[in-house]
């Protein structure tokens, strides 16, 4: 990708790509079927910050491919130490550095967590509509789904605590801002699922790779951090793969405040969870010490997008309900009114849209869509004018 590929059709300075650029790259958003518009799968339509890419040049520029020099064989990488300066830094929590392991991906520590801490037939907790992965994650690995369900802009934690007093449960699974509702739970609520899960003795596993893309004014409080006890029943995954656009250099981090998980952890040959790519890494030093002015920008034009959808879909689509997440670069489209039946994606994949069926997200995603903000403005407004066929 080269710089003239990219305009700067948006008011923040930030490079976004035109249509063109993005149907040139092999990514999988704008590349996996010939569409007009894709805003599914959470990539963003941005070139990444240029310290990130510098960080990554300086890598090939020194041909430094071979096994990196880390303190050790299993020792912590770079981005793993530079996660506990992060998490200080931004939202006051000071995870202990030993209790931090390296992972390939977000979605890797959450499937270790599950399987090491529950067996088949163990209910695991879920906020529904939920991001798919957790769903199949449950589901393959024979766990019993456990589902606190949105409702009239919450969810019913009295109902939830009664089911877990009748079946009980092992684990729940806090996605925290959550997909696809871009709901950010604060302090409050946290504490009543920290009440909850001690209650009932579950491990919580809080998802929070999307706590850098809270919209201004809105606080990201990391579920840790609610207090000592919480800390050691939870774990904790992220990355810098959604906030700074590098899903791809596969790049994540956990860190296990649960002794019962960290034992089973200690308990496995060095680099079973996989060594990380160097290149994620460099990214993730990167983008965590060099990239907040960048990171400013694609919030204030996700900030914008989230607010224009609005008055978007009430110009083309009215019918459509839709609450602006506080956090992610996603939206959740109720289109139910629209009578399209339970698969509106479909309607807006034959007018060349690609969005996320909201199916995916658990039965109640039923005639819902997933749409990505990431994007510059001119396309999210052409995007929904096509959507409107
Ligand atoms: C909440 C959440 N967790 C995990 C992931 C996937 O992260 P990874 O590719 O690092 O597994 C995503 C991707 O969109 C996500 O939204």
């Amino acid at each position: 990708m080269t710089v003239s590929d990219a305009v700067d059709d948006d008011p923040f300075g930030l490079r976004s790509l035109d249509v063109a650029s993005l149907r040139r790259r092999d990514g999988a958003k704008w590349g996996a079927r010939p569409v007009d518009y894709a805003a599914w799968v959470a990539d963003m339509d941005f070139e990444v910050a240029p310290p990130i890419a510098a960080a990554l040049h300086g890598v090939i520029d020194r041909h430094e491919f071979g096994y990196p020099n880390w303190g050790g064989p299993y020792a912590l990488s770079p981005a793993g130490q530079q996660f506990v300066t992060r998490m200080s830094d931004r939202f006051g929590w000071e995870p202990d550095v030993d209790e931090v392991v390296d992972l390939i991906d977000v979605l890797q520590g959450v499937r270790a967590a599950v399987y090491h801490r529950s067996a088949p037939g163990d209910g695991v907790v879920l906020h529904m509509p939920a991001y798919f992965p957790f769903i199949d994650t449950i589901e393959t690995m024979g766990r019993r789904r456990v589902d606190v369900t949105w409702t009239d802009g919450g969810f019913d934690y009295d109902d939830l605590d009664e089911r877990l007093t009748r079946d009980g449960a092992r684990i729940w699974i806090l996605c925290h801002p959550h997909n696809p509702l871009g709901h950010v739970f604060d302090r409050a609520e946290l504490e009543r699922i920290a009440e909850i899960a001690m209650r009932h003795d579950l491990l919580v596993i809080a998802d929070e790779v999307h706590a850098d893309l809270c919209m201004p004014g809105v606080e990201h409080v990391p579920f840790a951090a609610l207090g000592t006890e919480v800390e050691r029943r939870t774990v904790t995954v992220t990355s810098a793969s959604k906030a700074f656009n590098l899903a791809g250099l596969r790049w994540a981090v956990m860190h296990v405040g649960d002794a019962g998980l960290r034992d089973a952890l200690a308990g496995l040959p060095g680099h079973y969870l996989g060594a990380p790519n160097r290149m994620g890494v460099a990214a993730a030093v990167a983008a965590w010490t060099e990239c907040d002015d960048w990171l400013r920008d694609v919030v204030a034009v996700v900030d914008e997008n989230r607010l224009a959808l609005a008055s978007l879909l009430e110009q083309h689509l009215p019918g459509v309900d839709y609450r602006p997440p506080s956090a992610t670069y996603l939206a959740w489209l109720d289109c139910r009114e629209l009578g399209f039946d339970d698969e509106p994606h479909e309607v807006f994949r034959a007018r060349g849209v690609e969005l996320s069926p909201g199916p995916q997200f658990g039965p109640t995603g039923a005639g819902h869509v997933r749409v990505n903000l990431a994007t510059s403005p001119s396309i999210l407004a052409d995007m929904v004018a096509a959507m409107a066929g």
